[in-house]
C-alpha cells in the first residue's frame, strides 16, 4: 500500500507543479513586500527610537524563517544524493530559487533589524562570535542571491552549480551563529550540516551525477 506521506506529497506536488507560475509571482510578491516592509521600518525608526523594540522583535522572528527556509532549500539536495524522499524533492525543486531568495531577504532585514538599526540609533557595541558568524553567512549568501534567477543559470552553466554549493558553506555558518547563540535551533541545523556531509560520502560511492538546478 501507498504510504501516507506520499499520498499527501502526491496531491502537494500536483498543487505546485499546476499553479508553478501562480506560487512563483506570489513569492515575487512577498520579495518585493519584504523590502518596502524593511525601507519603511528603517524610516519609522529613525522618526520614533521607541520603536527599535518592536522591530528587534519582528527581526528575531525574521531569522526563525530564514532558518526554515535555509533547511528547506538544502534538504531536496540531501535527499536526492540519499536518493530517497524523491516526492518531496521534486516539490521543492521547483520552487527552490525563490525560496532561497526570500530566505536572504529575511536574513538581511533580521541583521538589519535586530543589529544594524539599534548600533545605529545607539551606537557601535563589541561585536560578538555569532554576529561575525551571521555576517559571514549573508556575505556568502550575497553571490548566490544576485545569481538566482534563470538568466545566471544560463549565462554559469557548471559554474553555477559549483557557486551555489555555498549555500552549504552558508548553512554551517548559520549552525555556528545559532550554537553560539544558544539556540536550540542551532542543533538542528548542525544536523543538517552533517547529513550534508554523509549525503555528500554516499552520492561519490554511487556516482551521483544529477543536476542540481
Ligand atoms: C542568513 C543569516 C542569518 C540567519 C538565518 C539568522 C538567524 C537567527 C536566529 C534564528 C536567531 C534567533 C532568533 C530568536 O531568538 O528568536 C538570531 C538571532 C540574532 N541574530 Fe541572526 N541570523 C542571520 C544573520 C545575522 C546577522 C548578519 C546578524 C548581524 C550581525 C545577526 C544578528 C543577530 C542578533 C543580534 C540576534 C539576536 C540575539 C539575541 O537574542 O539577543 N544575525 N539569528
Amino acid at each position: 500500500m501507498e504510504p501516507l506521506y506520499t499520498k499527501i506529497f502526491g496531491i502537494i506536488q500536483r498543487f505546485v507543479l499546476l499553479n508553478k507560475l501562480h506560487i512563483v509571482r506570489l513569492l515575487f510578491f512577498t520579495e518585493i513586500l519584504l523590502v518596502l516592509f524593511a525601507c519603511s521600518g528603517v524610516v519609522a525608526v529613525t522618526q520614533n527610537n521607541l520603536l527599535i523594540p518592536v522591530l528587534a522583535l519582528i527581526g528575531k522572528k525574521l531569522g526563525t524563517l530564514s532558518v526554515v527556509l535555509l533547511c528547506f532549500v538544502v534538504i531536496p539536495g540531501i535527499f536526492r544524493r540519499l536518493q530517497c524522499f524523491t516526492i518531496v524533492r521534486v516539490t521543492v525543486m521547483s520552487i527552490r530559487r525563490h525560496l532561497g531568495i526570500l530566505m536572504y531577504l529575511t536574513g538581511v532585514i533580521h541583521s538589519l533589524f535586530t543589529y544594524w538599526m539599534p548600533r545605529f540609533i545607539f551606537g557601535p557595541t563589541p561585536l560578538q562570535y555569532f554576529q561575525i558568524f551571521g555576517m559571514v553567512t549573508l556575505s556568502l549568501g550575497f553571490p548566490l542571491f544576485l545569481t538566482s534567477n534563470d538568466f545566471s543559470v544560463k549565462l554559469l552553466k557548471k559554474m553555477w552549480d559549483v557557486l551555489h554549493k555555498g549555500v552549504y558553506i552558508m548553512l554551517f555558518f548559520v549552525s555556528l551563529h545559532l550554537l553560539f547563540l544558544g539556540n536550540g535551533l542551532g542543533i538542528i541545523v548542525f544536523i543538517l550540516v552533517i547529513m550534508e556531509c554523509v549525503s555528500y560520502l554516499y552520492s561519490t560511492r554511487h556516482h551521483d551525477h544529477t543536476i542540481t538546478r
